[in-house]
């Protein structure tokens, strides 16, 4: 048996979950949400895959695997994806959490959801360019898991991991810092919501609620951006002040027929 964990928020981690778990034998996908179970995984062989945010873990990863553990003699391996090719720091923080456990460790950058600073998003051309490198890398990766490769070795790009702590705004610390108000900054255009409820659907941590108008409801953001960027009528937008997706474009890579209540698997 194996199990691939995955978080995501725009798309890009479910496709490389999907498309790596297609490769192993019986393999379940799981979303990784504050209800996974904190259990001894008893798989032969099993993955985590997320994104990479300010250089470091999702919120709800890193609490994920502070209570994560599996039978010895499992092989764990370990996916990011990130926008940009020099993002590094998830391997260093891993080994802070995990130790030596992690067999085999991988980036793969795949399109940017990140639009809320000075930059935006990538365009479609781009998404498409990315996915297509990614299809051609995955039968390398998924052949390696099936051979049970160790793959430890200490990412040149982890010392990127320093930028954390000297630029606070691109700190790890700062997102971790903010990550349950960061919600406070969305709001909804109700002349553009046509009440769809794909946003309230499409947030990995429910914590969006569809009342007589979208509600944020303040308890667990992960500052995916996917309920902006999956919003069909760009309804929704993120401003402080500083950061906005305002003029920004918008970023979605989940299948059309991907189940947002996350209930589809393999
Ligand atoms: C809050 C946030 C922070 C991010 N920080 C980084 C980063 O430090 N380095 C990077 O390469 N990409 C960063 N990204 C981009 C995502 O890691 C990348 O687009 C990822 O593949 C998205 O995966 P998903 O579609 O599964 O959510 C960030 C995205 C978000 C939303
Ligand atoms: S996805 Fe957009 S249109 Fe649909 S309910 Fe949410 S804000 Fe409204
Ligand atoms: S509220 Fe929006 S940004 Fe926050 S976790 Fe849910 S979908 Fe992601």
């Amino acid at each position: 048996m194996a199990k691939i964990f995955y978080f995501s928020g725009t798309g890009n981690s479910y496709q490389v979950a999907k498309k790596i778990g297609m490769r192993i034998d019986d393999c379940e996908l799981i979303k990784i949400t504050y209800k996974t179970r904190n259990i001894i995984h008893e798989d032969d062989v099993i993955g985590i895959i997320f994104p990479v945010y300010y250089f470091g873990l999702p919120e709800v990863v890193e609490n994920f695997l502070f209570n994560f553990d599996f039978k010895s003699g499992s092989y764990l391996f370990v996916i990011a994806t990130r926008g940009i090719p020099i993002a590094g720091g998830v391997r260093k923080q891993l080994v802070e959490i995990l130790g030596n456990k992690i067999s085999y460790f991988q980036y793969i950058t795949m399109g940017d959801n990140f639009n809320i600073d000075f930059w935006d998003s990538s365009s479609i051309k781009t998404k498409e360019l990315r996915n297509s490198q990614c299809d051609a890398a995955i039968p390398k990766i998924a052949m390696s898991i099936n051979c049970r490769l160790e793959k430890k070795r200490y990412m040149l790009v982890d010392f990127l991991w320093f930028i954390t702590k000297k630029f606070p705004r691109y700190g790890y610390n700062t997102y971790l810092n903010n990550i349950y108000n960061s919600d406070n900054s969305f709001y909804v255009n109700d002349k553009l919501c046509t009440k769809c409820n794909k946003c309230v659907r499409s947030c990995p941590v429910e914590n969006i609620k569809l009342d007589k108008k979208i509600l944020w409801m303040h308890n667990n953001c992960q500052l995916c951006l996917g309920c902006y960027h999956c919003c069909p009528n760009n309804a929704i937008q993120y401003n402080n002040g500083n950061l906005t997706t305002i003029g920004k474009r918008q970023y979605w890579n989940f299948d059309d027929d991907y189940s947002l209540n996350g209930k589809k698997t393999l």
